[in-house]
């Protein structure tokens, strides 16, 4: 008796394990579309001549929830055409010339439709007021909202902000805290999209005025 408990049980752990593993690519309720989906459509799909509220490149605005969702079955990723497009070994989308997606990049994506493409916002804890290092707060932020048009190969406005000197330069420009604030005077950043959350402008106002150390 014991004997065949035992049996079922490491049977039936065997099966979560297994089951476990492949869900993970699928569910992961840290995955938020404010933070981690809409920033890679509008830093990687919304340039001049793409999907943005003017241009609507084959009818698609990317940089909205509503626009997005007109390529979007949710649940369904293989029947989404903004996963199909960006997905597998020779994806159609970004077209040549433009920097490739990340795997992670893609994964968020997937994972987010698969979980029903709510416009969830705040799903990894909210805001975060105590970190502002260079390394662990304003890059991955520049890097999520910003380097698809400002990276080295393409520096939108002049600006290539995936280098420290880089951001430097725009700050010593005085023009990265207008941009990000949308304040008159200075283009709207990031382009084609809302405003960011307090948090994160905060945060880069903080790191400035710290002394913009590469920490
Ligand atoms: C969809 C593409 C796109 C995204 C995303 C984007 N930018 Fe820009 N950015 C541009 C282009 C193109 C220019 C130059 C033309 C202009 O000023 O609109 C520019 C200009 C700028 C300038 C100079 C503008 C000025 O008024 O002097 C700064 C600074 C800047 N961007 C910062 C940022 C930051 C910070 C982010 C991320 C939060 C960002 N950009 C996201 C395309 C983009």
């Amino acid at each position: 008796m014991f004997n065949i408990k035992f049996k079922v049980g490491v049977l039936l752990s065997a099966v979560v394990v297994s089951l476990s593993n492949c869900t993970y690519d699928v569910y992961n309720p840290d995955v938020c579309f404010q933070e981690n989906v809409l920033p890679v459509f509008v830093s990687n799909c919304t340039m001049s001549k793409c999907h943005n509220a003017t241009d609507r490149e084959a009818g698609y605005d990317l940089s909205t929830y509503e626009g997005i969702m007109k390529g979007v079955t949710p649940k369904h990723p293989l029947r989404s055409s903004v996963y199909t497009t960006i997905n597998g070994i020779n994806p159609s989308m970004p077209p040549r010339g433009y920097p490739k997606l990340s795997a992670k990049d893609i994964s968020y994506i997937k994972i987010w439709i698969r979980m029903g493409a709510e416009n969830t916002a705040n799903c990894g804890g909210g805001c975060d007021t105590i970190n502002y290092t260079y390394n662990n707060r304003i890059k991955p932020f520049l890097t999520t909202w910003c380097v698809g048009c400002h990276s080295t190969a393409n520096p939108g406005g002049g600006y290539d902000l995936s280098t420290y000197t880089g951001v430097v330069a725009a700050i010593t420009n005085n023009r990265l805290m207008g941009t990000l604030q949308q304040a008159a005077g200075f283009s709207p950043m990031p382009k084609n999209a809302a405003k960011l959350s307090d948090c994160d402008i905060n945060a880069v106002q903080k790191w400035i005025t710290a002394g913009y150390l590469n920490n």
